[in-house]
């Protein structure tokens, strides 16, 4: 499948808090859009879906007054899923994505989370097929790739990804609709170009960000490296 480039795309920066220092977060949060975040990426583990144990409502809440008007992007890595929906609308969610394997009526996730006021995502980790799109696209406002697999910052992005960001790409046009394109998991200055060039537009980044020196560094060669 032949990249797909296009110049007119804006694109979005979405620090993963995952690698923030926790016990000082809302300076975290505040350091980061300062630097030029475009969404904050909230990333909440139950230690069941995945083998990590995060954040909750309570910590969105908290964060809540520290993000002014950026979105917050909460990334449910939970099952079962539904129960905590209207929990983050509560506590000022923006945006809820979830895995379709973690909901046994994914149509219904996704009208919940519309419900309660908030934009639906649907995530797909690196061996999810996309057919869980067939049904979906037109009820969703973010596709959310995993260029790992889900449970921990700093792991290496999976290069075999690449293909299906295009074929989410291509679909999304089809579509007409405006529908972001997420892509989660070792994305870093170096290969930011490649994973943009294969037609993502939002770009969560943890370890590459937070574990750098200087934040607003790290952001502005991310965005030079998109050009
Ligand atoms: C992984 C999380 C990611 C993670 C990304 O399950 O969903 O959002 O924080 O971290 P990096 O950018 O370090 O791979
Ligand atoms: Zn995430």
């Amino acid at each position: 499948m032949s990249p797909i480039s296009s110049p007119t795309r804006t694109y979005k920066i979405a620090p993963s808090i995952l690698s923030a220092d926790f016990a000082r977060l809302g300076e975290e949060v505040r350091a980061v859009i300062a630097a030029g975040a475009d969404l904050i990426h909230f990333d909440v583990m139950d230690y069941h879906y995945v083998p990590n144990l995060t954040i909750g409502p309570m910590v969105c809440a908290a964060i809540k007054p520290h993000v002014g008007t950026t979105p917050i992007d909460v990334h449910l890595m939970v099952k079962p899923v539904d129960a905590i929906i209207p929990e983050f609308a509560k506590a000022g969610a923006n945006i809820i994505s979830f895995h379709p394997e973690a909901s046994e009526h994914v149509d219904r996730t996704i009208a919940l989370i519309r419900e309660c006021g908030c934009k639906p995502g649907l995530v797909f980790n690196p061996a999810t097929p996309l057919s869980y799109l067939d049904y979906t696209l037109d009820k969703l406002d973010l596709v959310l790739i995993m260029s790992v697999n889900p449970g921990f910052g700093g792991q290496k992005f999976i290069d075999g990804v690449l293909p299906k960001i295009t074929e989410v790409r291509r679909r999304i046009e089809a579509s007409g609709r405006d529908v972001l394109l997420e892509v989660d998991g070792g994305v870093k200055i170096d290969n930011i170009a490649k994973v943009a060039a294969a037609g993502a537009d939002t770009f969560v980044a943890g370890s590459a960000i937070y574990g750098a020196e200087d934040y607003a560094a790290a952001i502005s060669a991310m965005r030079e490296a998109l050009g």
